[in-house]
């Protein structure tokens, strides 16, 4: 059999994906998570508005918990929204390297922000987890994705959580916590200032993904406490998108997550799982006889796959340990692994697509080119992923869907988004 016929055979068909009708269904979902209806999109209210005043000049603690690290640092953001960060700290992220207790976590952020904690009263904390976000801005964890293992801080409030540590080391101060994807669109509004944007969205595409836009409090019709003339950013959680079709391989590495049936698109598309799912399609391309017997041997042997090597082999980068670089891969088995798991990726640039789409519609903006819908974009897969011409193919399939609608967006870089959206939250507040 080739390798085209396994993968359609296993539900793996980049082409078959009806764009158009996944788009409408992405709108479905949003539409059902402002509402409270069933859905899986939770659609969460960040209670941050984009045009409060951001004080200029004045330093501002910043935390930052991505997937992979734990950062800290001191933000500065001068009268043209530049931001200049010091001070960077870096650890792992806690719960990264086997399971930890509330009480471990919470100590080792405080310990963590010792060095820098004096420079303010207010920290920005960019959280990159589904949280529900009070109107104080404090977060209650909802569930843990990423598969970080630290099961007693779900359901907790991570803000009072890490005040509480900080007191007992003598320090008061007020944490104003917003999802990663927020600050990602608040750094885009901070660096586009001279632009006439007519909305914003902040979307990230890393070791998780998730998007975040600007919605009418009118429209969140689940909460009856919100100022119906205002707007506010909405955190779509858009990993947990639902509504699509995984294949055969996507079944065989969701099972083997924490947090199985969860999070299905995010694991379609995201730095944790890319890798993953190339991994299960070839353990079962070995046993249909894909390839040499040799390289069966030799793919038996592995207990993993890294995004990186599969990324790097399958996007003609490979470095001369990169596992397909062995001796037992022939040149056909070679090609047949590119074959095989190059769709894994395009599926991701279709389904990135899609989902970007889903945001800047949303916004009900970018109808007038003069002022198109500001699309801030972070995170390594999107920018580093080689394979399958991965950037490219993403702004060719997001043309498509909104061209011929007419919506004018632009897509833009800004370098530590996170941490200096942070940095912009807590000035706004403080
Ligand atoms: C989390 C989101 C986060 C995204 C990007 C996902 O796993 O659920 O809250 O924004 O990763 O970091």
């Amino acid at each position: 059999m080739d390798a085209g016929t396994f993968l359609k055979e296993n539900g793996l068909d980049v082409e078959k994906i009806d764009r158009v009708a996944l788009l409408a269904t992405f709108i479905e979902e949003m539409d059902a998570g402002l509402a409270g209806k069933h859905s899986s999109l939770m659609m969460i209210p960040s209670f941050i508005t984009i045009d409060k005043r951001v004080k200029t000049h004045t330093p501002v603690v910043v935390l930052d918990a991505g997937g992979t690290n734990l950062r800290a640092a001191v933000v500065t953001i001068d009268g043209s929204g530049k931001a200049s960060i010091g001070s960077f700290l870096k650890r792992p992220m806690p719960g990264t390297r086997g399971e930890l207790s509330a009480e471990a976590f919470y100590d080792a952020f405080a310990d963590f922000l010792m060095p820098v904690i004096a420079t303010s009263e207010t920290i920005g904390f960019c959280f990159s987890y589904p949280a529900e976000i009070t109107p104080t801005c404090d977060a209650k964890l909802i569930c843990w994705t990423k598969q970080i293992e630290v099961p007693s801080v779900v359901g907790t409030l991570i803000g009072s959580g890490l005040q509480d540590q900080l007191a007992k080391r003598g320090f008061k101060r007020k944490a104003v916590i917003l999802n990663d994807t927020v600050a990602t669109l608040l750094a885009g509004k901070s660096a586009g200032v001279a632009k006439a944007y007519s909305a914003y969205v902040g979307f990230i595409l890393g070791t998780g993904t998730n998007t975040a836009y600007v919605e009418h409090n009118a429209n969140i019709t689940k909460r009856s406490d919100l100022n119906s003339r205002e707007s506010q950013v909405i955190n779509v959680e858009s990993g947990g998108f639902s509504r699509v079709t995984q294949s055969a391989f996507d079944q065989a590495m969701d099972a083997q997550t924490h947090d199985c049936g969860h999070y299905v698109f995010e694991k379609m598309i995201s730095g944790a799982y890319l890798g993953r799912i190339g991994f299960e399609v070839l353990k079962a391309a070995a046993k249909n006889n894909l390839f040499s017997a040799a390289a069966v041997v030799t793919i038996q042997t592995w207990d993993k796959l890294s995004n990186m090597d599969l990324d790097a082999f399958c996007g003609d980068k490979p470095q001369a340990n990169n596992p397909f670089m062995v001796e037992s891969f022939s040149v056909a088995d070679r090609n047949t692994v590119k074959q095989l798991c190059t769709p894994v990726y395009a599926r991701a640039a279709v389904l990135t697509a899609i989902n970007l789409a889903s945001a800047i519609l949303k916004t009900g903006e970018g109808k007038d080119p003069q002022h198109p819908v500001c699309v801030n974009v972070d995170g390594s897969t999107y920018y580093k992923t080689l394979t399958a011409d991965f950037q490219n193919r993403v702004q060719h399939e997001l043309a498509a869907l909104l061209k011929p609608r007419g919506i004018a967006y632009d897509l833009i870089k800004v370098d530590e988004s996170p941490v200096i959206g942070a940095a912009v939250a807590g000035l706004m507040a403080g």
